[in-house]
């Protein structure tokens, strides 16, 4: 018997792009894969948070991942666009983290954005709640050390997703710009965290790990 069957994922934003490729490498290496899409928790709303948290309060392996922020000008963001990814972005992490108890030398993965290195522009929210969050999970990381729990920070560039589509107009031209004249295969994500949980990999915790095909040019 495969010893994985017996031991939990959760999937937050498991239904579509970098999440639904992890839950389906999760799944081939025969863990038992719970893969939310915002039907099952919307991490935009606490009261849906703390509904899934009641139904599920263990896991092995939690995947920290849901929907990105739209690019705004810094003068149009709004109190309430704050408030809408303060919650869906940190806030209910948090609540998960503080809540969902880990099993000893579990995994905790964290889709953050490449952009927490060199914030742009116009993802001021994203670039600035996920540079929070990269902070909040990095105690959180130091916290558990003693209980063996593998805290990874996975900071995608562009990854061929829904969400890239709803970013970049004409991708082909997208493409020609990158340093390596291509978007990234979600599956290399999916793939990453199946090969660290399956092959135990343990002393990279605390790590962000950036899958950014050489756009942030610092070598740190
Ligand atoms: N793809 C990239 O190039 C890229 C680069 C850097 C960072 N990121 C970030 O990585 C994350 C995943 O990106 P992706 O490209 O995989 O996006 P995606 O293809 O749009 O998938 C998003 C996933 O998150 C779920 N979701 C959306 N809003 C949610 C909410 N409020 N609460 C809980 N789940 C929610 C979706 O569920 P439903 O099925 O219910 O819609 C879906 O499963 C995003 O935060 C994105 O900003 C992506």
């Amino acid at each position: 018997m495969n010893l994985n069957s017996k031991k939990k994922a959760i999937i937050i934003g498991g239904s579509q792009g970098l999440g639904k490729s992890i839950s389906e490498n999760l799944k081939l290496a025969k863990f038992k894969v719970v893969a939310c899409s915002r039907k099952e928790i919307d991490t935009s709303s606490i009261t849906s948070v703390e509904k899934f948290l009641k139904k599920n309060n263990f896991a092995d392996i939690v995947v920290l991942n849901s929907g990105g922020p739209p690019p705004m000008k810094f003068n149009d963001i709004k109190i309430n666009d704050w408030k809408k990814y303060f919650n869906q972005l940190f806030l209910s992490y948090f609540l998960i983290l503080k809540n969902l108890k880990i099993k000893k030398n579990g995994y905790i993965f964290y889709i953050s954005s490449s952009i927490i290195k060199e914030p742009g522009n116009s993802l001021i929210i994203s670039s600035s709640l996920r540079s929070a969050m990269s902070s909040l999970l990095k105690s959180y990381s130091l916290n558990n050390l003693k209980r063996g729990i593998t805290v990874i920070n996975i900071a995608p560039g562009p990854f061929k997703t829904k969400r890239v589509r709803e970013l970049v107009s004409n991708l082909k031209k997208f493409e020609k710009q990158l340093p390596t004249g291509k978007i990234g295969d979600p599956n290399e994500i999916g793939k990453f965290v199946r090969f660290i949980v399956e092959n135990k990999i343990k002393y990279i915790s605390g790590s962000t790990v950036y899958f950014d095909g050489n756009i942030n040019k610092s070598f740190l």
